[in-house]
């Protein structure tokens, strides 16, 4: 594809270094030798979609089809969407826009039902069909003021050890974490070696990673000694398959001496605060989206999750950017749905992106219908469909893309 001088073109290896050289432009960062080591195993050359102009590579995206969970344990697959990027010498002329619209050609030839990515800045997605769908919250913790609630249990068996020696329990408890947990993805070799080879822009001046375990979890932190007598403890990754595991981990975390201040990153519905006497030690400092979310075949996505409720209206869905849009008929019982295209009249209107927003459970549809993006024919239809894209837990990303 072409226009005004610049062509949009598969990627070939010989691409591979203005690639690199273009995104650590964009984002005002290098990479470390981890990265440059696996990133072409993660996101391979040959799913790279690239602007040129002349010779010189000036806009990049590349994906990779990951099976992620969504609400009831099921999986679907979906497009991962990765470094997107155009050069600073040609900006606002239209090459993001190209460079999507080819990619999710590619995306419907290839059926694959849902696509997503982790956004550097929130105005750009919405007009191509994305919404927020995963919420992810800063807390940091005195842990010297830190007291469990009298009757917290202390179930211990968790233990310190190398990286190295972890490395097989690690990989082993994320993978059932991930089967529980909407959002959760299914972690390729090539990520693992990248955390594993512990690029050191990750640290951000802190130390390489420690690690705890339980058998049922794990930490990896790392700490930092700062000016003005701060000490900190970074959890970098916490993954916890049972409430045991996940108060285990915490009473360890925070009894550790030396430490003034944890930060950890936690999903909204993270017992935490719950555990100790004053909730207002965790304090919550920043809360941000980790994952945009788009539907890129209404039925089949919709049918792939789980419902807590039974179902039966008529959406009627917008899409802006490709046509995945019409009305669809949503049937659900016992958790089960069944969606197919329809002519009768509409219950609720919705833009695709709401969709988007709503599919992994991060966001209720009684707040979209508040905001006016969602328009529905009365309240006992909205509290029904509330009801039933509601879930039992709520989405956590599995591992940044
Ligand atoms: C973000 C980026 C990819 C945009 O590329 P671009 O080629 O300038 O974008 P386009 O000209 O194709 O713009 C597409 C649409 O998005 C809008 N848009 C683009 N960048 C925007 C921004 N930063 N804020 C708000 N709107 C933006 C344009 O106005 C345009 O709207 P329209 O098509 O509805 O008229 C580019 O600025 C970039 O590489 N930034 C640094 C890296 C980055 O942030 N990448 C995104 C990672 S998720």
């Amino acid at each position: 594809m072409a226009m005004n001088g610049i062509t949009v073109r598969s990627a070939t290896k010989d691409d591979w270094s203005q690639i690199v050289n273009l995104a650590e432009t964009a984002f005002g960062t290098r990479y470390d030798q981890p990265e440059k080591d696996h990133i072409p195993d993660l996101f391979p050359i040959e799913r790279a979609i690239v602007a040129v102009d002349g010779a010189r590579v000036v806009g990049h995206t590349v994906d990779r089809t990951m099976t992620v969970t969504v609400p009831g344990d099921n999986t679907v697959q979906a497009a991962g969407v990765s470094s997107v990027t155009v050069a600073p010498t040609h900006r606002r002329r239209g090459i993001l826009r190209a460079l999507y619209t080819a990619q999710h050609e590619r995306t419907e030839a290839e059926g694959v039902p849902l696509t997503m990515f982790t956004a550097s800045e929130g105005t750009i997605y919405g007009r191509f069909g994305y919404s927020t769908s995963i919420y992810s919250n800063e807390v940091e913790i005195d842990p010297r003021r830190a007291e469990f609630r009298p009757g917290t249990p202390d179930p211990g068996g968790v233990s310190i050890a190398t990286l190295d020696e972890a490395k097989p329990h690690i990989r082993e408890v994320y993978d059932r974490w991930r089967r529980l947990t909407p959002g959760g993805q299914v972690r390729p070799d090539a990520n693992w070696n990248i955390w594993f080879g512990d690029p050191e822009r990750y640290r951000d001046g802190a130390t390489t990673l420690f690690v705890l375990t339980h058998p049922d979890g794990y930490v990896l932190y790392r700490r930092q000694w700062k000016d003005e007598g701060e000490n900190l403890l970074r959890v970098d990754e916490f993954r916890a398959v049972t409430a045991e595991a996940h108060i285990a981990l915490w009473r360890v975390l925070l009894s550790m001496d030396l430490v003034t201040k944890v930060e950890a990153d936690i999903a909204d519905d993270d017992p935490l605060p719950y555990l100790v006497t004053n909730p207002r030690l965790v304090k919550f400092t920043h809360r941000y989206d980790s994952l945009w979310t788009r539907v890129m075949d209404v039925p089949a996505a919709l049918t792939a999750r789980s419902y807590r409720s039974d179902l039966d209206v008529v959406v009627a869905v917008d899409d802006p950017f490709r046509n995945a849009g019409g009305s669809f008929a949503l049937r659900v019982r016992d958790g089960v749905a069944a969606c197919e295209r329809t002519d009768r009249a509409a219950d609720l209107e919705l833009g695709i992106d709401v969709l988007g927003g709503l599919y992994f459970g991060g966001h209720r549809a009684r707040n979209f219908a508040a905001a006016n993006r969602i328009q529905v024919k009365d309240a006992a239809t909205l509290r029904a469909f509330d009801d039933a894209f509601a879930t039992e837990r709520d989405p956590e990303l599995g591992w940044f893309f």
